[in-house]
């Protein structure tokens, strides 16, 4: 597949002209004032953007993973800390309830995840089960007709805006990932305590913070997915989650090549435009070639995805992620190489591109997290 059928097009390009008149212009000034972009969400989610694989029956857009990724290239292009926000909403939140969730569950959950008028939040990582996910000690335990929850998760995009979570606890710590349960969790519940925010080397203007349960009441309605089976919803939602955050090294990385090709036509050195030098040039092709691949294999892990076999999607999910946040990073330091001194300073916005780039091969799994899940694949 080389190209995109016309209603992904038409989708990418009204993505592209949202992005570009109504984002871009605020992403410096939300940068640095770390400001949640709340009244932007708001818009995406009148576009359908916050729940875009969330068929109508149930409030949302009705997409392919195809369109959602292509869409969140443009939104990421504009501004990766919108497009994260956006991206945990319809990866983490409205897509393993739509997968998971009975129908009672999807028809209480997701309109109003879909239509913005709920954020959700996903919250699997812990002080000690990050990479690790499968050690997870927040404690689940069955209580008449709700599981009471107990412990700390770490590093949860959306969390003080969140109304929603999809949420881990363990009714069996000792047997490792065996004992996980995936739930749904109202945020206005007693117990679910949001902390500081976090002050974050980039995607500044996203939203980050810890979350403690605190003997937190879930409803035994809202447990997602069998008892004991969390741990393969987790994985198998940041499949999808993973070629999201493709999507968004993929808008960086794409953002920071335009300002470089900009940048070397019009700055002159030694009378010549500094694209005249081989040196400029072949960072441009560079970037051009990581460009171009890791966007065909984030289109092909999204057509995967939706594809009858998604189970086979994993591997490629990760090769997308590992090969377009380095991409991202290697763009990001190009563009800034090229930039001179310029780019150091928090007036250019490749200053912001190599800090928000920075991210993208730790969230959803490192890098060396993904070459396992690949090598996995084939060496078993
Ligand atoms: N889909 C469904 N099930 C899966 C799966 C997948 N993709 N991958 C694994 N599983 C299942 C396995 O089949 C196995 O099931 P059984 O017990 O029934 O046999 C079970 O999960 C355990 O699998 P593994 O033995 O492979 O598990 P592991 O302990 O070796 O861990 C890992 C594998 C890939 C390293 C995993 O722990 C991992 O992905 N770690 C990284 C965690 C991560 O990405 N965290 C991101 C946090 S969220 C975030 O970052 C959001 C944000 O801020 C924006």
């Amino acid at each position: 597949m080389f190209e995109l059928p016309d209603d992904v097009l038409q989708i990418q390009q009204l993505a592209r002209d949202f992005a570009r008149k109504e984002i871009l212009p605020g992403a410096q000034a939300r940068d640095h004032s770390h400001t949640f972009p709340a009244a932007l969400v708001t818009q995406l989610a009148e576009m359908g953007f916050m729940g875009m694989v969330v068929p109508e029956q149930y409030g949302g857009a009705g997409m392919s993973t195809l369109a959602y990724v292509v869409a969140l290239e443009e939104i990421c292009y504009a501004d990766a800390s919108v497009g994260v926000t956006m991206s945990v909403n319809n990866s983490l939140v409205c897509w393993p309830i739509l997968a998971h969730g009975t129908e009672a569950q999807k028809q209480t959950w997701l309109p109003d995840l879909a239509s913005g008028r709920k954020l959700g939040c996903y919250a699997l990582t812990e002080p000690d089960a990050g990479s690790d996910a499968g050690a997870q000690r927040t404690k689940a335990v069955l209580d008449g007709d709700a599981y009471v929850l107990n412990g700390t998760k770490i590093w949860i995009t959306n969390a003080p805006y969140a109304q929603v979570c999809v949420g881990y606890a363990n009714l069996a710590p000792e047997e490792r990932h065996k004992g996980v349960c995936a739930f749904i969790i109202d945020a206005s519940s007693r117990g679910f305590n949001v902390g500081k925010l976090e002050e974050k080397l980039g995607i500044t203007s996203s939203a980050t913070s810890e979350l403690s349960f605190e003997n937190l009441r879930v409803p035994r309605d809202n447990l997602l997915g069998a008892e004991r089976r969390g741990f393969g919803i987790a994985m198998a939602t940041l499949d999808g989650g993973r070629i999201g955050i493709a999507a968004q090294a993929l808008g960086i990385a794409q953002r920071a090549f335009d300002l470089a090709v900009a940048h070397a036509r019009q700055r002159m050195a030694f009378g010549k435009p500094i694209g005249a030098n081989q040196a400029i040039q072949w960072m441009i092709a560079d970037m051009a070639t990581r460009i171009e691949s890791a966007r065909l294999l984030t289109w092909r892990a999204a057509v995967f995805k939706d594809g009858a076999d998604a189970t086979r999607a994993s591997h490629y999910c990760s090769m997308a992620k590992l090969a377009a946040s380095e991409t991202a990073n290697f763009c990001a330091d190009k563009a800034l190489q090229i930039h001179g001194g310029y780019g150091y300073s928090k007036e250019y916005e490749v200053e912001r591109l190599f800090r928000d780039a920075r991210i993208t091969t730790l969230y959803e799994g490192t890098s060396e997290i993904q070459r396992i899940v690949i090598s996995r694949s084939y060496l078993g």
